[in-house]
């Protein structure tokens, strides 16, 4: 049996290389790495693509969500709601920008975050609610955005994993007063290193955002003025580069995504796994295919020896995480109960036939050896 990547990083880069091998050479050699026209022009390539008006270049999808929470003047004081079952660092950069993070709890059936949950945990200080757009899927935006209306708060997309999602024929990054994406190397449009992109269509917000991230320097200031204290957290021509470039192929590696995930859903339809929801409207951009399963870390593990690759995202809930734990005042069961199921199967645009074939065979095998075994319940 052949075996099977996570991802696979290198196939995106060598599909892409032969269509910037001159450009990027030529940025290499020429030596102008820190802003220019390769930087500019993805930034409105970007921002055109997510359906916005501006986009801000900076280092990392983790730098994006602190500039706009300290662009949108939210700091000490302030609380902030995020979904329980995300990433790390969209808990952490509320509370690098010196306010407190509320937890919501998630749909049992998406793992997002619902207008429920949501306004359950809405309080007299809170000023903005960064919704996740958790694993390549939108949530209820009509409903959030209402709610978070009527409760006069910001909204602040996590985009991190949702490059080209849609909710109701808009695209991430269009919904909210700004959304932050990753180009981490493994997302869906990732970069050769490091990159982050603010998106927002409030001009204001995006001239903030740029001069914070910039030193503080504010548009037409000489480099030794500083109009706010600022740090450095820039989109360089070396990743801006690549990044255009990939944009021309997102859309074809996203469709095979798509392709790779009905695959799974028919070849796995019989087992015990437990598929996420996908509420009609809503483009899934598959940046992980994620399953629930009981037994997981066995299960994961016997796919392991089986050269089957998979993911967890995440084994512990961010309220649950010993630096986080302080702002949790109430259990969120189904983030709380989900932890301990999720699993992440191989997904990348490359992913052969075979691999998925090969994948969806041994985790079947896995899961009827483990039928036997009367300890392990179903999680249906
Ligand atoms: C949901 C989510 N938010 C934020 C981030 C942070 O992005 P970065 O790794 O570029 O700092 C990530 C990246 O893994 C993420 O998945």
């Amino acid at each position: 049996m052949i075996a099977v990547p996570f991802t696979d990083v290198a196939a995106m880069t060598g599909e892409l290389w032969p269509s910037i091998e001159t450009a990027y050479l030529d940025c290499l050699l020429r030596g102008k790495y820190i802003g220019g026209p390769a930087v500019t022009s993805f930034e409105h390539e970007w921002a055109a693509y997510c359906g916005a008006d501006y986009a801000v270049g900076v280092a990392n999808g983790t730098d994006a969500l602190e500039l706009t929470l300290a662009a949108l003047g939210i700091g000490p004081g302030d609380e902030v709601v995020v979904p329980a079952n995300t990433f790390i660092a969209t808990a952490a950069a509320v509370v690098r920008a010196g306010a407190v993070p509320r937890f919501a709890d998630v749909s049992d059936d998406t793992l997002l975050m619902t207008p429920a949950t949501l306004s359950a945990v809405i309080g007299p200080r809170t000023r903005a609610v960064i919704v996740v757009h958790l694993y390549g899927q939108l949530p209820d935006m009509a409903g959030l955005l209402a709610v978070a209306s009527e409760a006069g708060i910001y909204v602040v997309e996590d985009a991190a994993q949702a490059h080209g999602a849609e909710w109701d024929g808009r695209r991430a990054g269009s919904f909210g007063d700004a959304a932050c994406f990753s180009f981490y190397p493994g997302k869906n449009l990732g970069a050769f290193g490091d990159a982050g992109a603010v998106v927002t269509s409030r001009p204001e917000l995006a001239d903030r955002v740029r001069a914070l991230a910039n030193h503080g320097r504010s548009g037409g200031v000489s480099h030794y003025e500083h109009a706010h204290v600022g740090t450095n957290s820039r989109l360089d021509a070396l990743q801006a580069i690549p990044l255009s470039g990939k944009l021309a192929f997102l859309d074809g590696w996203t469709q095979r995504r798509i392709a790779v995930a009905a695959r799974y859903r028919e070849l796995l339809s019989d087992t015990a796994l437990r598929f996420t929801g996908i509420p009609s409207g809503t483009r899934h951009v598959y940046h992980l295919f994620v399953v629930r399963v009981a037994g997981r870390d066995q299960v994961r593990a016997e796919l392991a020896r089986r050269g089957i690759e998979t993911g967890v995202h995440y084994p512990v809930p961010c309220h649950r995480q010993p630096p986080l734990r302080q702002f949790a005042d109430q259990p969120l069961p189904v983030a709380e109960q989900a932890a301990g199921e999720l699993l992440s199967l191989p997904m990348f645009p490359h992913m052969t036939e075979e691999q998925i074939e090969v994948a969806c065979e041994v985790l079947s095998a896995v899961l009827q050896e483990r039928n036997a075994d009367p300890e392990l319940v179903d999680v249906r």
